[in-house]
């Protein structure tokens, strides 16, 4: 397995990260692992199931069995998402379940199994994985590691826009103050807390473009892996004017 690529993409909520690593797998048609949507489902099977956030033994013995798929939908709407399956894809996009996540996230006995599940999708031809720890806990190994980040205004900006776009309900205040929340835990907490991994490559988006953010990677991933150069070329002269979200 040591011989098939990752290319980690990680970051806090609202840099890009979803859309770029859509594009990413697509274009080189590797593997998509979206680790934030194992968390906010695990969340969203606890409450569905009235199991308490504190209680730690009954959410990992939950993790342990977390009956979950991802199932390839095209880029933007990326996957549908199913738990025992039914399908979830909108019920684990609201804020509430992401904060309830980020929560559940901080149990180190739920990371180390979901770390098991997440490396199952460590398959050949490669994979691209989008995350907080993905550089620096699941996949250390990586060949080419990005962390995105941007103003925390832009980012609440993004998420606002992506949630209207998806027909939810959102407050810019309430959730601009939920996402700050919910960095300061992601970041802070003892186990895998979110930061750049050695050796990752910082890109700022703040005010750039879906187009710009797809170029510099690609010029990343040209450089990392210079056998995927033709296939990445074809693909970026395609994009223009996207929105990042
Ligand atoms: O990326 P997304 O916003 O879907 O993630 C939801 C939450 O899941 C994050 O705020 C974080 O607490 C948690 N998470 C994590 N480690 C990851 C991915 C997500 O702790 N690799």
């Amino acid at each position: 397995m040591s011989n098939v690529p990752i290319i980690t993409i990680d970051g806090p909520s609202g840099t890009g990260k979803g859309t770029i690593c859509s594009y990413l797998a697509d274009w080189l048609q590797w593997h998509l692992l979206d680790s934030g949507t194992l968390y906010r489902v695990l969340a969203l099977a606890a409450e569905k199931k009235g199991i308490d956030s504190d209680d730690e033994i009954a959410i990992v013995a939950l993790a342990e069995n977390l009956n979950v798929e991802f199932k390839v939908a095209g880029i933007g709407s990326l996957v549908n998402i199913e738990l025992d399956r039914k399908a979830v894809t909108d019920e684990v996009r609201t804020e509430i379940c992401a904060s309830a996540a980020s929560v559940i996230a901080s149990i180190a006995k739920v990371r180390e199994v979901l770390l098991l599940k997440q490396r199952t999708f460590h398959k050949a031809p490669g994979l691209i994985a989008d995350g907080r720890d993905m550089g620096t806990v699941v996949f250390p190994n990586a060949a080419l590691k990005v962390y995105l980040t941007a103003s925390p205004e832009e980012r609440a900006k993004r998420r606002y826009e992506q949630l209207k776009k998806k027909g939810f309900n959102a407050n810019l205040r309430d959730l601009s103050a939920a996402i700050v929340a919910r960095d300061e835990r992601d970041s802070t907490r003892s186990v895998s807390p979110l930061k750049p991994a050695d050796g990752a490559i910082v890109i700022d988006t703040s005010s750039l473009g879906i187009d710009a953010v797809l170029e510099n990677i690609s010029e990343l991933v040209r450089t990392t892996f210079p056998e995927l150069t033709k296939q990445v070329a074809n693909h970026l002269c395609r994009v223009s004017s996207l929105k990042l979200t």
